[in-house]
């Protein structure tokens, strides 16, 4: 049986890691400024995290939700506190778009609404609410089309509040990125967070603040959202939260009603992903990861701002957007296949950095140098 041929793939065959760096099966070594997508939070293998894990596995990995799992309510009681968001529920999943499908469909259970709100450049996922409230046609099939999402323009205030006030009895949910990642680390506002949260308030909607890249501490704050000062009514994350470990959640305010049969999943919340989570959660609170998100983030970014040949420079902490000439397109494939730096890219010119919050700032000057030559090339 051949594989299923729907993403390209680079000929490099990674056999082994530890922090940011890895190495293919010829011993090469590579650097990670990419972290497997934004998912490698606290650095590959890390210690902790392998022998949480591997205890768990020998001593239970999977049972159902049938019965207690303890690691279940240890996991919500240090993500509350963590986040600072203790009086939130917790419903566990296992991705991105899953945390998004569930956080819309709850939405829609608390208003009995159908309309919901996104945004141009917006990705949410590609399960099927997910992918039709995200921004782009040629990944969402004709069944996913649905008159129940509007696009609005990204930032734009006037037009979020025409919206409201043309059919803002109808919404369900506002969904929107803190810092938009495949639209290319384009930033909400300040002002339009806060104007989403009043809308909401006002109209009775719900504002899911999608935090699947842009959260579990890449930028410094728990949620990036967190920056605006505002709470929203359901946080959405996964990515970081396994490092690896496939798992994703909402985190649900307390005003949303559980009832059995609401929500479900079969693997959701198992063992082995809280087993994860918690080593995760560790060790960021450990480590104190959140402070060095910002700290190696705000150097990177002030010294991403002297490169002349770069055109803008653009995010937050560890989560940053690197804007190039469409005639420097080549850079971030000669970043790796030249420096064997891993980076991510934003269509058409954006390099995207994610690497893991514990990189240091003699990661960040390997980079840098790497860089320098490139552009200079
Ligand atoms: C902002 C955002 N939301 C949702 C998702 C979907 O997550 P997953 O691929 O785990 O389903 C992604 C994935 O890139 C994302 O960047």
């Amino acid at each position: 049986m051949n594989l299923f041929d729907v993403y390209p793939v680079n000929p490099i065959h990674i056999v082994r890691a530890k922090g940011s760096t890895l190495w293919d099966a010829d011993g090469n070594e590579y650097l990670d400024l990419y972290g497997g997508h934004a998912v490698i939070s606290i650095g590959h293998t890390h210690p902790h995290y392998v022998q949480k894990i591997t205890e768990q596995l020998n001593n239970i990995g999977f049972y159902s939700n049938s019965i207690e799992i303890p690691l279940q309510k240890q996991l919500a009681q240090q993500l509350g506190e963590m986040s600072g968001k203790e009086d939130y529920a917790l419903f566990l999943c296992n991705s991105g778009a899953e945390a998004n499908e569930n956080a819309l469909k709850l939405a829609s259970f608390h208003t009995g609404r159908k309309k919901v709100i996104a945004f141009s450049k917006s990705f949410h996922g590609r399960t099927s609410l997910a992918v039709a409230a995200t921004d782009n046609p040629s990944i969402s099939a004709p069944v996913n089309k649905t008159d129940n999402v509007v696009f609005l323009p990204f930032n734009d205030e006037e037009a979020l509040s025409q919206a409201f006030a043309s059919y803002g009895e109808e919404v369900a949910a506002v969904i929107i990125e803190g810092i938009q990642g495949v639209g290319g680390i384009r930033e909400a506002s300040i002002p339009f967070l806060q104007l989403i949260r009043s809308l909401c308030d006002q109209y009775g909607a719900v504002f899911i603040a999608d935090s699947v890249q842009c959260g579990y501490g890449r930028t410094g704050n728990f949620y990036s959202h967190d920056y605006a000062g505002v709470q929203a009514d359901i946080y959405s994350m996964a990515k970081g939260m396994g490092n690896g470990f496939p798992i994703g959640g909402i985190a649900i305010a307390p005003k949303f009603k559980a009832s059995y049969g609401l929500l479900g999943t079969t693997f959701g919340g198992n063992h082995l992903a809280c087993a994860a989570a918690v080593a995760v959660l560790d060790v960021m609170k450990s480590e104190k990861l959140l402070e060095n998100a910002k700290t190696v983030g705000n150097y990177l970014l002030e010294e991403l701002k002297k490169f002349d040949k770069i055109q803008e420079v653009r995010g937050r902490g560890l989560m940053i957007g690197i804007e190039l000439p469409a005639e420097l397109a080549s850079v971030k494939k000669d970043l790796l296949f030249k420096n064997r730096i891993f980076t991510g890219e934003a269509k058409p010119n954006v390099i995207r950095i994610l690497p893991a919050l514990n990189i240091t700032k003699e990661i960040a000057d390997r980079f840098l140098d790497a860089l320098d030559e490139r552009l200079k090339a």
